[in-house]
């Protein structure tokens, strides 16, 4: 369906956003992807769009590892990883002109494709993770429907489900309210998609997933799209949120139609209040 992406149409669109599936891809190769390019993507990012970890971080962790940003000489970092013992995310690349186009020409016949489902498709974003050996990605998930394409390297991908639809709501809550995508425990069950150069994996948004890699510096792509459904029940997690800290007990989203409009009217006003505040704040400096 696309001259750089191989899905089942049929499979993708009654898997979407509930299971993941298979994909392959013609992107081996690809001028753009080769570490001397992603070395002098890196050297013209923003700081703070590039991540740095540890290899060997523990498989559950919360909190996180380091911020981002803080990297010094990232090109070099990216074309010596091989030896760098290190995982690096350059994120929101398609801030480049280049990389932009490369994502619209993935993304462009699944968004035909999709058509209004979920609201359709909207705020299209990739990502790029180069890994030295051995690089472990704790247990996460992520808001974003994810095409993760395997460019160089082997790695693999493990993807579960939350125990309960009670601990998944609560994980939701916290993300959404600023919390970090790293989540407490690991999913009883996953599924390992074992990814080499051209094989990729549709990640569905909010499976907690973690990520291992052996014998090889790895790259790979991370096409991503939100729909405007996802956006819609994120508010909801958000009002969520705050009701269970005042000691209620909030249904998750879609229980109730009604129900469900009255927390996002109730988002809205808050939000416009929040803006109006920071305005008159800023307003009144020197
Ligand atoms: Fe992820």
């Amino acid at each position: 369906m696309s001259s750089l992406l191989d899905i089942d149409p049929q499979e993708f669109l009654s898997g979407l956003g509930r299971r993941p599936l298979w994909v392959s891809h013609h992107l081996v190769g690809h001028p753009l992807l080769s570490l001397k390019a992603l070395g002098g993507l890196a050297d013209s990012m923003r700081p703070e769009r590039i991540e740095r970890q540890r290899t060997d971080l523990d498989l559950v962790l919360p909190g996180g590892g380091n911020s981002r940003g803080g990297v010094e000489s990232p090109g070099d970092l990216v074309r010596g990883i091989e030896t760098s013992n290190s995982w690096v995310v350059l994120w929101n690349v398609e801030n480049d002109p280049r990389y932009k186009a490369l994502l619209d020409e993935i993304l462009d016949p699944i968004a035909a494709l999709l058509g209004d489902r979920e609201g359709g498709m909207c705020r299209r974003e990739a990502f790029i993770f180069v890994s030295s050996a051995a690089s472990i990605t704790p247990v996460h998930f992520d808001p974003e429907h994810n095409f993760l394409l395997q460019i160089d390297g082997v790695k693999q991908m493990h993807i579960g489900q939350f125990a309960t639809a009670t601990k998944g709501q609560r994980e939701l809550e916290r993300y959404y309210s600023g919390g970090h995508r790293n989540i407490e425990h690991m999913p009883e069950e996953a599924d390992v998609f074992g990814l080499e150069p051209g094989r990729g994996v549709y990640v569905p948004s909010h499976a907690p997933h973690w990520v291992t890699n052996e014998g090889l510096a790895c790259v790979s792509l991370s096409i991503t799209f939100h729909t405007r459904e996802i956006l819609r029940r994120g508010n909801l997690h958000i009002i969520n949120y705050h009701l269970r800290r005042l000691g209620l007990s909030p249904s998750p989203p879609d229980r109730s139609k009604v129900v469900d409009a009255v927390k996002l009217a109730i988002h809205r006003v808050a939000r416009t209040a929040r803006n109006l505040r920071k305005r008159i704040a800023e307003s009144r400096r020197p």
